[in-house]
């Protein structure tokens, strides 16, 4: 056991030509260890860098033999005169390789057994490994750079709020359970025999308080917890940016939102992107892009062929538009000769999601063919074509059915042929806002209006008459905010009056008891004076996804679950004692 040993001078990414000459010590882990005979050559890392150490018996005779026994990920103090390196033998691949340092001294600080796999960012190894030996994995330098940026990005974050006069406060992680939304995780209470305290799936209903209580302008960094399937850019505990602000409409969210997003760019990055952001409503993402987080680095834009089929002879056609469905599709640039082979894979993908089938047409030089020529005149052919804006040489996609179910079969379609073409980006960074969302969606399973945000989002105002008449129209003041097709942000302007909040509990079947039972301290709270607020969570996760460039949101959070929501690193969750489970009155069956 050491207790004491040369504390670092510098550390492994500092030493440069200026500092020859100078005696300096250096701490860190041995990252390859190479032993030529007569002389042994060590590659120390840090957090900061690497530096080239040499062992040789002219230097120091101890050290040359306590290097001998050096191995991969020992942990080291060495001291030594910095050197140039000889003439040939530099680096220009390290910012420190113009220099090594020949050691005079060397203590081993701790052992290492031989890792799982080696400590550089190429390794081709499972992710299961990966997380299990977490520690091993964060020592990477591309994880250190994720981790990294993501320090620099809430740093930014901070500053950022500070400066426009936002305070940052804390919200409990126990909280009473509201389900709305995702499953909550539950945590029985001690005391309270039969009682559980929820871990907030945000801290929504805190924030808007604090606006009641007159904080008016909030954030927070803030983890957040829902019990829902998981994918690549999704986490049962996440990390929300979280804010809220008083007397505000959507103007002053988009624009405070934009203002964060434009710095963190420019000091992650150095990119200059252009304020403010595009706008689309809902409705205009879905008749364009088939979704309502759009990708507008592509084309392949979908457009209504309802019109030029209305009356048409092929029934799936008339009938769909006669229904009050759509017909839409869109040009794939010099697709005509794709082959029916190919044409039958794509069928078989729209019909795995939920459509009738794919109706082709291929604008040939002389004529417009269709995959329902059986049915479908010449001259509706070319209504149809014409409709899509293909030329000679295009491929023609349409799928029939309900606006929503059609529009966002061929959202999918879309980018699965931005994939199968390859297809490059228009532009690196595509961020805009999707506005307009309805408030409310019919959920056949519940057999009950839901909230399509929240139940705290305010209906706009132009709409509020037909809260009555046809809530499935009601159009809500939420916005989300995207960046190349992933929703990075999302919000809305709230509901402050409890008269219309009741309301809009009663639309989503929850009746005045309940309402009392689950959200009674806000309906209490909106009758001492709530003034118009709005407010807005970021996905942080999501985002330094993105500006580090990964596929997966586990490579930048440092103990991530896996997509079956276990840490394989400590190995939760996990059974518990019995006593702990009688003290909380809990059986397992
Ligand atoms: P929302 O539910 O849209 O809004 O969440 C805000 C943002 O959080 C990110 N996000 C996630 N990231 C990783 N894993 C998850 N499981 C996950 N779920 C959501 C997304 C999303 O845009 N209280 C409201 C915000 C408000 O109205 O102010 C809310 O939580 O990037």
């Amino acid at each position: 056991m050491i207790s004491s040993y040369k504390k670092r001078t510098h550390t492994c990414g500092q030493l440069r030509t200026s500092h020859i000459g100078t005696t300096v010590t250096l701490t860190g882990w041995v990252d390859v260890r190479r032993d030529l005979g007569g002389v042994v050559f060590i590659d120390l890392r840090d957090r900061y860098g690497k530096t080239q150490v040499v062992f040789a018996p002219q230097h120091d005779q101890k050290a040359y033999e306590i290097a001998q026994s050096l191995r991969s990920e020992f942990v080291i103090s060495v001291t030594g005169k910095v050197e140039r390196r000889p003439a040939g033998t530099e680096n220009p691949e390290l910012p420190t390789g113009e220099i090594d340092v020949p050691g005079i001294e060397l203590e081993i600080l701790n052992k290492s057994e031989t890792p799982p796999f080696p400590i550089e960012d190429s390794i081709e190894v499972s992710e299961e490994i990966r997380l299990k030996y977490r520690f091993l994995d964060l020592r990477r330098p591309s994880m250190q750079k994720n981790l990294l940026l993501r320090h620099r990005a809430s740093q930014i974050t901070r500053s950022y709020y500070d400066r426009n006069g936002f305070i940052e406060v804390e919200t409990p992680v126990l909280m009473k359970s509201t389900p709305e939304g995702a499953r909550d995780y539950l945590v029985p209470s001690r005391i309270h025999h039969g009682k559980f305290y929820a871990l907030p799936q945000s801290p929504q209903t805190y924030k808007q308080i604090l606006m009641v209580a007159g904080y008016d302008r909030y954030f927070q960094i803030v983890k957040c917890f829902r019990d829902e399937d998981l994918r690549a850019d999704r986490q049962p505990e996440f990390t929300q940016i979280d804010v809220e602000m008083s007397f505000v409409d959507e103007n002053d969210v988009l624009s405070m939102t934009e203002g964060l997003i434009v710095e963190m760019w420019r000091e992650t990055l150095g990119v200059k992107l252009e304020a403010p952001f595009t706008r689309l409503t809902y409705k205009e993402a879905m008749e364009r892009f088939g979704s309502d987080k759009p990708d507008m680095r592509f084309g392949l834009e979908i457009h209504d062929c309802s019109a030029a089929v209305a009356i048409s002879a092929f029934r799936v056609f008339s009938e769909t538009v006669a229904k009050g469905g759509i017909v839409a599709g869109f040009a794939v640039p010099g697709l005509a000769n794709y082959t029916r082979n190919q044409l039958d894979v794509l069928t078989d993908f729209v019909k795995s999601l939920g459509a009738g089938g794919l109706i082709y047409l291929k604008h040939q030089a002389d004529k417009v063919e269709t995959s329902v020529d059986k049915f479908v005149k010449p001259e509706e052919a070319q209504a149809i074509a014409k409709a899509l804006g293909t030329q000679p040489g295009d491929l023609g996609l349409l799928v029939s059915g309900t606006w929503k179910k059609a529009l966002s079969i061929l959202g999918t379609l879309r980018l699965e042929m931005v994939n199968r073409l390859n297809l490059s980006p228009e532009n690196k960074w595509n961020f805009l806002w999707v506005t307009d969302f309805p408030l409310l969606e019919y959920s056949e399973e519940d057999k009950r209006f839901v909230a399509v945000h929240h139940p705290f989002t305010s209906p706009k105002p132009e709409d509020l008459a037909m809260l009555d008449t046809d809530p499935a129209n009601v159009r809500a003041r939420a916005y989300d905010l995207v960046l190349n097709g992933s929703e990075v942000a999302g919000g809305s302007i709230r509901i402050f009056d409890s008269e219309l909040q009741s309301k809009m509990f009663g639309l989503l079947g929850i009746g005045p008891e309940e309402a009392k039972l689950k959200f009674g301290f806000m309906l209490d709270a909106f009758k001492y004076g709530a003034p118009p607020h709005g407010g807005i969570a970021y996905g942080l996760d999501r985002l330094i996804m993105l500006i580090a460039d990964q596929k997966s949101i586990r490579d930048v959070i440092a103990f991530p679950k896996t997509s079956s929501a276990m840490s394989l690193m400590d190995d939760s969750p996990s059974a518990v004692d019995k006593k702990q489970l009688d003290e909380l009155h809990i059986r397992i069956s």
